[in-house]
């Protein structure tokens, strides 16, 4: 079986045939992940480069892992300490990489459309590992991989995502992909970084959390990016707390457990309660867990189908 696209850019227009065969893939990619020796051999000759221009711990960390137990070569590249601090432009970092006979290459960067760009500029495959404020694939798909392992399907699946929804290229490949799989999706956080016309992504919106725990199955919450507080789009971290942080008491008013869900970095005690994060409906550490063979799932589909 192959996917429909030589690269993965985004969610946005994936198919659900595409999205079931990443996360079967995947979930044979986990028992691989449960054995001893946690290492086969299918991209055995291939080179991967990781290009990360903007900061990383789980997605690095996980790519790499993938890559090396799937028996590639592994290539990291930093932007600090390249010549892109030289002036470089991301092309011609790109294209010389690319001459040095790279199959594969992952790319984390600030800028909506780096890796779109990149797909049109070499011929390796791409995979984007986070672009800006626009897409974040992988992520999406290691959340929909952990919801349909507790609860079967992702059909009809209720699933709440909490906070900064204007700034998250999390929320928006969650919102392409739980659509296409025919979850009902809603977003809830502060008017001010709520984007415009949002709805028109099919996602319900709410401003208060209250109303929407008594109907959900899943909250996945959003770190709060602290940097926008300085942009005045929330006016102190106690309030954005008190109003939109998701804490124990709120979440004991649902009529049943609500599944607990947050990309990482957290920040505790200020969009998540410390007690929720390491508490029973926590899923966080099988999410960075399904990361993994999520990831080695996509390297696999995509590095043996050229
Ligand atoms: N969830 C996520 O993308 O985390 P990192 O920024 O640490 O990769």
């Amino acid at each position: 079986m192959k996917l429909q696209s030589r690269h993965l850019l985004g969610l946005e227009g994936v198919s659900k045939e595409d999205i079931n065969l990443i996360l079967d893939t995947a979930e044979s990619f986990k028992e691989v992940l449960g054995r001893p020796i946690k290492k086969v051999p299918p991209l055995q000759g291939k080179t991967i480069v990781n290009l990360f221009f903007e900061n990383s711990t789980r997605t690095r960390i996980s790519f790499e892992l993938a890559e090396r137990r799937l028996s590639a070569d592994v290539v990291n590249f930093a932007a600090g300490g390249s010549s892109v601090s030289k002036g470089e432009t991301l092309k011609d970092t790109a294209r010389n990489i690319e001459a040095m006979k790279i199959d594969m290459v992952v790319i984390r960067h600030s800028s909506t459309g780096a890796p779109h760009f990149l797909s049109r500029v070499v011929q390796a495959n791409v995979v984007n590992a986070g672009d800006g404020q626009h897409e974040h694939p992988t992520q999406a798909l290691l959340d929909m991989m952990t919801l349909r392992e507790k609860y079967g399907t992702l059909e009809g699946l209720r699933v709440c995502i909490v906070g900064d929804i204007l700034h998250s290229r999390v929320a928006r490949s969650n919102i392409f992909g739980l659509k296409t799989m025919g979850a009902e999706v809603s977003v809830c956080g502060p008017e001010t970084l709520m984007p415009r016309c949002i709805e028109e992504m099919g996602v319900k919106v709410y401003n208060k959390l209250e109303e929407i725990i008594p109907h959900v199955d899943a909250l996945n919450v959003l770190r709060i990016q602290l940097e926008r507080q300085k942009n005045g789009l929330f006016p102190s971290l106690r309030e954005y707390h008190r109003y939109f942080g998701v804490t124990k008491e709120k979440v004991d008013r649902a009529p049943k457990p609500i599944t607990i869900m947050h990309p990482g970095p957290i920040n505790r005690d200020v969009e998540l309660s410390a007690d929720l994060a390491d508490g029973e409906h926590s899923v966080i550490l099988e999410q960075v867990t399904n990361g993994e063979a999520v990831r080695m799932s996509v390297l696999y589909l995509l590095g043996t189908s050229n």
